[in-house]
């Protein structure tokens, strides 16, 4: 009986030390931990792991992980599975598809300026607390056009997307369930919070531009709870994966000797004579990609996530009864020394076609904001890079980041100084 919970506190206290020593050097594609009376294993190999993500969701789905987050962020395209949720996908994903961001570029390169403009004026500041916010209001921007939400509504959806955060931390890593009366008092806060941000939702509805997300879902006829359910899922997806890891990109501009150079450099190849990146041109703009790709190597966001078999499976050499879960950590993956040689280093000269590169998953459920992702952490090297000086102030190496639903970077102390004069800077924001 103790037995079968004997990974229990290692995976709730430091689940990368536990993904770590189970996983590390183990010749078994499965390892088993014990979390519990389901079984539960750590897909250790990539190429398992990868034939897993791909397989049919009628035999592997995301199980009873997505009960959890359902309770919590409601129905939408993350916790809904069948017909319903890939027509919401197709569109999410045709809308976030590479060839139609490029038409937000200039966007939310501007977005990324105007935070630089202010960030030269503060002493200093801790990396994440800056870029997490930043990813919301991208993502914002992108589903409901440009400054069409006034602050007030913008406050209301950030209080709706960290109440969820909080709660869905809370309902992930506890074993004994709350007491009636926290349960009670987290339902209430939800509630409130949701029901704040559907008037937001029924509200800006009509005034979303036509280029936007929330235009786009047109088609599918929602209600205004499930828009808003949609929308909160967005929210979150793109808050703290590309928050995390523009974090780490900063750090990196700031610690890694010539890196800021390259990048500046590759700038200057990269923009049209109005002064701004042209689109076309990045995919083939390789130290910013490689940035973006090398800090996702290291600190992926979702270092963690599962799939549960619906029906008796041979898997890895053995045989799973239907229920058992599988987990998959790109961060075991992607630091395995059998994977990647000298695992731990930031390096700029490894290429990505790996099959241990996971950062956003893989098959039916893969990112559907790959291309968001990308663009965001390499517009912000592009242009914090070229603009500014990026200076460490805290201890280098960083800390480790902490496990929470999402690998969340430590306090990285930095301060920008400007290349040009702040004038210039806060003159280049304005256009
Ligand atoms: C660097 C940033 C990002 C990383 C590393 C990342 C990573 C991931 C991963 C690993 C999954 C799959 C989880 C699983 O298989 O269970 C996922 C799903 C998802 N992501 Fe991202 N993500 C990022 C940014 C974004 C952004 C910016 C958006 C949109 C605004 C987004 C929207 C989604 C959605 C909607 C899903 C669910 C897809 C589905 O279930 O069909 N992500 N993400």
């Amino acid at each position: 009986m103790k037995q079968k919970f004997s990974d229990v506190s290692a995976f709730r206290h430091d689940p990368l030390r536990l993904f770590a020593q189970k996983g590390f050097g183990s010749s078994a594609p499965l390892v088993q931990l014990n979390l519990g009376f389901k079984p539960v294993y750590l897909v250790t190999d990539p190429l398992l792991a990868r034939a897993v993500l791909k397989t049919d969701e009628a035999k592997i789905d995301k199980g009873y992980l997505v009960q959890k987050l359902r309770k919590v962020i409601g129905t939408s395209s993350i916790t809904m599975s069948g017909p319903e949720q890939q027509k919401r996908r197709a569109i999410i994903h045709q809308h976030l598809a590479r060839g139609i961001m490029n038409d937000y570029v200039p966007e939310i390169a501007g977005l990324i300026r105007r935070h630089a403009a202010f960030l030269v004026r503060e002493n200093e500041f801790v990396a994440h607390d800056v870029t997490a916010p930043l990813a919301l209001r991208i993502v914002a921007s992108l589903l409901f056009g440009r400054d069409v939400l006034t602050s007030g509504d913008e406050s209301a959806l950030m209080k709706a997307v960290y109440t969820a955060e909080t709660q869905m931390a809370d309902g992930l890593f506890r074993i004994f369930p709350r007491t009636p009366w926290k349960a009670w008092r987290d339902y209430q806060e939800r509630k409130l919070s949701r029901e704040i941000m559907a008037v937001v939702v029924d509200r800006v509805r009509s005034r979303a531009t036509s280029t936007s997300l929330l235009r786009a879902f047109d088609a599918l006829n929602l209600t205004t709870e499930e828009l808003r359910d949609e929308i909160l899922l967005l929210l979150l997806a793109g808050h703290h994966t590309t928050g995390n890891a523009a974090a780490w990109v900063l750090y990196f501009l700031a610690t890694e000797p010539g890196l800021a150079d390259k990048i500046r450099k590759e700038n200057l190849s990269l923009i049209t004579e109005a002064g701004e990146v042209d689109p076309l041109r990045l995919p083939r703009a390789e130290f910013s990609l490689r940035l973006a790709r090398e800090a996702l190597r290291l600190y992926p966001p979702f270092y963690w996530f599962s799939r549960e078999v619906r029906e008796p499976t041979e898997l890895g050499g053995k045989q799973l009864p239907k229920g058992t879960s599988l987990i998959i950590s790109p961060w075991q993956i992607q630091h395995d020394p059998r994977n990647w040689p000298e695992p731990d280093k930031f390096r700029i000269d490894r290429t990505y076609n790996s099959p241990a590169y996971l950062p956003f998953g893989l098959g039916p459920r893969a990112c559907v904001g790959i291309g968001l992702g990308l663009l965001e952490l390499q517009l912000l090297a592009l242009e914090i890079a070229t603009a500014c000086d990026v200076e460490i102030l805290s201890e280098v190496p960083a800390p480790a980041p902490t496990p929470a639903v999402t690998l969340l970077p430590p306090r990285i102390r930095l301060r920008l100084r400007p290349r040009a004069p702040v004038s210039a800077v806060a003159q280049h924001t304005a256009a």
